[in-house]
C-alpha cells in the first residue's frame, strides 16, 4: 500500500474512534456488576474485542447492536472457561483481567500473540501473589502463558514501583474483592479512568493524590455510559495538523482526562496554539481545534509528563523531527515494554526516513528540522502506534512510503477508523 506525500492541508472535522482504555474498563466492570450495563459508542477495536471474548468465555452474556453493547453482569460470579483465554495483542486486557481473576476460585490460562508474549506481567503477578493469588508464568519477568488460580484475597498495602495505570487498575479490581482495606500508592499520577468509573457502578474508592484506598468485599451494579473519542487516536491528527502547512482541523468530543493529555502540554511548550472548545469538565471531554503552526521549537519531555503522554511518545517523536532545535525525551524507560520496544522501533523508523536521533536507555535525543524521505520497506514490529506514526511521517516525507498490506489489520488494534478519518481530513 502506497501512502503518498500530501500536497495540501488537512481540513474539516472528525470524531475519532472511541477511547480504548475506557472501553476495556466499561466491558470489565459491566461484566462484574449485577444486572444490566449498556455501553454506547464502545470502541470495536481488536484489543477491546479481546476483552469482550474473554468475558464471554468466562460466562458473561453480552449482545452488540452497532457499537452499543448490552451486558448481563455476573455479580462477580464468573465461570471457568473451557480453554485458554487468547488475549491477542492486548496488554491492558491481560493485566486488568489478572486483577479480576485473582479473586475467582478457578484456574485460567492466559495466552497472547508474539508481541504480548514478550511483555512483563511480574508487575501485576507480584502484588497479586502477595494478596493470595496463585500465579505461574514464564521466566523472571513472568511473561505469558500465565496460569492464574484465584481465591480468597487479603488486602494489601503496596507502593506501586512503576507508573502504570494498568497495574493500579489490576490492584483496585483485586482490592474490591479482598477482605478489608487495601492501600496502593502510585509513583506518579497516571490515567484515573478506573477510579472515576467505579462510582458509576456504585463502587467506592478513596483517592488522595497518589494514594488509593479500596475496601472489600464490594459488589457493583450495572449502569449505562457513553464512551468519548480517544485522545491517543486524536494525537495523530493533532501532530499532523501542526506539521502540514495551512492545516486547520476540529476533532470532536475527545476525552481529555488529565492523565492522558500530556501531549497538549508538550505542544504548548513547543509554541503551538491548540484550542479546547465545548469543554465539559464533568464528562472530561472537549473539541480540539488545531491549526498549522510555523516556528515550533524543541522542548524537554521528562518526569511526570511521561506517564501523561506515554502512548503519544511515538507521534511526539515525529513532531520533534520537524521543530527547531533538539528535543530530549527522558525518564521514559517504560517505552521499552510496550507493543514493541518503542525507543528502538521509533528511532529505527525515523532514522531510516532521514531524521537524526540518538537513543538512551530511558529515552531519545531528536534533532529537529529533518527533511524526511519515504521508504520502500518499513519494519513495523506489529505495533499499531508505530504504524500510524509511520503513516503520518509519510505524509510529510518526500515521495511517500510503501507499506505492507497488513497495516490495516495492525492499526485496528486501537483505531479502526484511522484510514476513514485520514480520507475525511485530506479531502
Ligand atoms: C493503559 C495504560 C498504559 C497505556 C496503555 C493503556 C490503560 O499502560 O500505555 O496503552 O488503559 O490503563 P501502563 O499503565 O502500563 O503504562
Amino acid at each position: 500500500m502506497k501512502v503518498l506525500e500530501i500536497k495540501k492541508a488537512l481540513s474539516g472535522e472528525i470524531s475519532v474512534s472511541a477511547d480504548k482504555s475506557i472501553s476495556h474498563r466499561a466491558v470489565m466492570l459491566g461484566s462484574l456488576a449485577r444486572g444490566k450495563t449498556v455501553i454506547h459508542n464502545l470502541l470495536l477495536s481488536e484489543d477491546v474485542k479481546a476483552t469482550m471474548s474473554a468475558f464471554k468465555a468466562l460466562g458473561v452474556k453480552m449482545s452488540l447492536i452497532g457499537n452499543t453493547l448490552e451486558i448481563e453482569g455476573s455479580d462477580f460470579s464468573l465461570s471457568a472457561p473451557d480453554s485458554a483465554l487468547d488475549l491477542g495483542n492486548s496488554g491492558t486486557t491481560t493485566r486488568l483481567i489478572m486483577g479480576i481473576l485473582a479473586s475467582q476460585n478457578f484456574e485460567v490460562r492466559l495466552i497472547g500473540d508474539e508481541s504480548l508474549s514478550k511483555r512483563p506481567m511480574n508487575r501485576v503477578a507480584i502484588p497479586l501473589t502477595l494478596m493470595g493469588a496463585d500465579i505461574r508464568a514464564q521466566g523472571i519477568t513472568a511473561t505469558l502463558p500465565v496460569t492464574i488460580h484465584g481465591g480468597a484475597l487479603h488486602p494489601l498495602n503496596f507502593d506501586i514501583p512503576v507508573a502504570s495505570a494498568q497495574v493500579k487498575t489490576a490492584l483496585i479490581f483485586a482490592g474490591l474483592r479482598a477482605q478489608g482495606k487495601s492501600r496502593f500508592v502510585e509513583k506518579m499520577k497516571t490515567r484515573d479512568h478506573t477510579e472515576k468509573m467505579l462510582p458509576l457502578f456504585g463502587g467506592k474508592v478513596e483517592v488522595n493524590n497518589l494514594e488509593i484506598q479500596v475496601s472489600g468485599p464490594q459488589n457493583l451494579v450495572g449502569t449505562s455510559l457513553t464512551v468519548a473519542g480517544d485522545f491517543s487516536s486524536a494525537a495523530f491528527w493533532i501532530v499532523a495538523a501542526l506539521i502540514i502547512p495551512d492545516s486547520d482541523i476540529l476533532l470532536k468530543n475527545i476525552g481529555i482526562n488529565y492523565g492522558r493529555t500530556g501531549l497538549l502540554d508538550v505542544v504548548t511548550a513547543m509554541g503551538a496554539e491548540v484550542e479546547l472548545l465545548n469543554l465539559d469538565e464533568k464528562q472530561e471531554t472537549a473539541d480540539i481545534h488545531v491549526k498549522y503552526t510555523e516556528d515550533l521549537h524543541a522542548t524537554e519531555i521528562s518526569g511526570e509528563l511521561i506517564p501523561r503522554c506515554i502512548d503519544e511518545l511515538p507521534i511526539l517523536s515525529l513532531l520533534a523531527t520537524q521543530v527547531k532545535g533538539e528535543t530530549v525525551i527522558k525518564d521514559a524507560k517504560e517505552l521499552r515494554f510496550k507493543e514493541s520496544d518503542r525507543i528502538s522501533s521509533i528511532a529505527n523508523l525515523l532514522s531510516k526516513m532521514g531524521a537524526q536521533i540518538s537513543t538512551r536507555e530511558d529515552g531519545m535525543i531528536i534533532l529537529g528540522k529533518a527533511n524526511l524521505t519515504g521508504i520502500e520497506e518499513i519494519e513495523l514490529a506489529n505495533d499499531h502506534r508505530l504504524v500510524m506514526t509511520a503513516i503520518i511521517a509519510s505524509l510529510v516525507a518526500k515521495n511517500g512510503s510503501n507499506f505492507p498490506e497488513n497495516i490495516k489489520a495492525i492499526v485496528s488494534t486501537s483505531y479502526p477508523d484511522f484510514f476513514k478519518d485520514l480520507e475525511l481530513l485530506c479531502h
